[in-house]
């Protein structure tokens, strides 16, 4: 029995970001595996999904496995939206995700992503569109604007959006001219926070246990989305649940763990894949801090095999065993 709406919001959760390239089914389990309450596919395109693009079909596919899951959806015609919303439904998510967020200027420019930010009359009509089109929730992920206005459109936005029947809005908190670079400003989701009734998560910056409870404490939102940490720290996850439900802070991944994810994220991603370069973003972040990482990394990072990978970190595993008992 999937869980209902609210009950995904009764916890602050902790929710993986949508992020291309990486919010994969192998990455959306294995963070499920070390605490993400809920994840988030990478942004599927429209048209792609409407023209049965093969690769934005395999996006959407959600196993059994494989949830609480959220499909995230992005274009800039508010009709193929609603079409597409449709489609994505039937693969079974938890709910529904716009995204009115990516700043990358190909999409933003095309009225796509961050471009609704530009026009907040526009992105209200669209989500109502979607929102009537659909019987799963639908949320909205957004920036606090384009930037760089004088005034902020996040707090009106957000309470529009709610009247139209959105039901959840993740603020991560800079402008889209910001891109990833700056400091996040969580004072924006305390603000939108304040004028909604539907959960408001808060995104941006959140790189630890201890940054998890203070966005949570600061602006009193539902709940936590992470970005890049997780792509090198996928613990983050357990580390923020130990901080949010028992004010604990774990010790770090033991070495084994990070060997055993590395080993997981290799196979898995050579199994779909038939190359193990997808997991070099990773496999840099869950060695990071042992003895010998950077030899080790360069080693990896020049080995093209699964085979050749997994012996590279099994010479590396047995050596430092061997240090350690010595
Ligand atoms: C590699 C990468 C890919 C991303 N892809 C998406 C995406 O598909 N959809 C989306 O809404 N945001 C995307 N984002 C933005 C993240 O979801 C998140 O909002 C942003 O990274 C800020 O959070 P952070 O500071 O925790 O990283 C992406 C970010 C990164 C780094």
């Amino acid at each position: 029995m999937p869980a209902s709406f609210e009950a995904l919001f009764a916890n602050r959760p902790v929710i993986l970001a949508p992020m291309e390239d990486v919010s994969d089914a192998i990455y959306r389990r294995l963070c499920r595996s070390v605490g993400a309450d809920l994840c988030v596919t990478e942004f599927v395109n429209v048209e792609g999904l409407l023209r049965g693009c093969r690769k934005a079909h395999h996006k959407i596919l959600i196993e059994p496995d494989d949830q609480p899951t959220v499909i995230q959806i992005y274009g800039s015609d508010p009709e193929r939206l609603a079409e597409a919303a449709e489609v994505a439904e039937a693969a079974g998510p938890s709910f529904l995700d716009i995204n009115c967020g990516c700043w990358v200027p190909k999409i933003a420019r095309r009225g796509a992503g961050a471009g609704w930010l530009k026009n907040p009359t526009a992105m209200v009509e669209m989500a109502k569109m979607v929102v009537e089109r659909v019987a799963l929730p639908v949320t909205v992920k957004t920036r606090i604007g384009f930037g760089a206005e004088t005034e902020m459109p996040i707090v009106d936005l957000a309470r529009r959006l709610e009247d139209v029947g959105v039901r959840a809005i993740t603020v991560h908190c800079r402008t889209a001219n910001m891109g990833h670079s700056g400091a996040a400003d969580w004072s924006w989701a305390k603000r939108v926070r304040e004028v909604v009734s539907m959960p408001v998560i808060v995104n941006g910056d959140i790189d630890s246990g201890e940054a998890a409870q203070r966005a949570l404490a600061e602006t009193g939102c539902t709940g936590v989305m992470v970005g890049r940490r997780a792509i090198e720290h996928p613990w983050i996850f357990r580390e923020a649940r130990a901080m949010l439900d028992r004010g604990e802070e774990l010790a770090p991944p033991t070495l084994e763990e990070r060997f055993d994810l590395c080993r997981r994220l290799l196979h898995e991603r050579w199994a779909l894949r038939g190359r193990v370069s997808s997991t070099r973003r990773h496999l840099g972040g869950f060695i990071k801090g042992l003895t010998g990482a950077s030899a080790l990394r360069l080693e990896l990072f020049q080995c093209d095999t699964l085979e050749g990978n997994l012996a590279i970190l099994d010479r590396y595993q047995s050596a430092a065993d061997s240090f350690a008992a010595a």
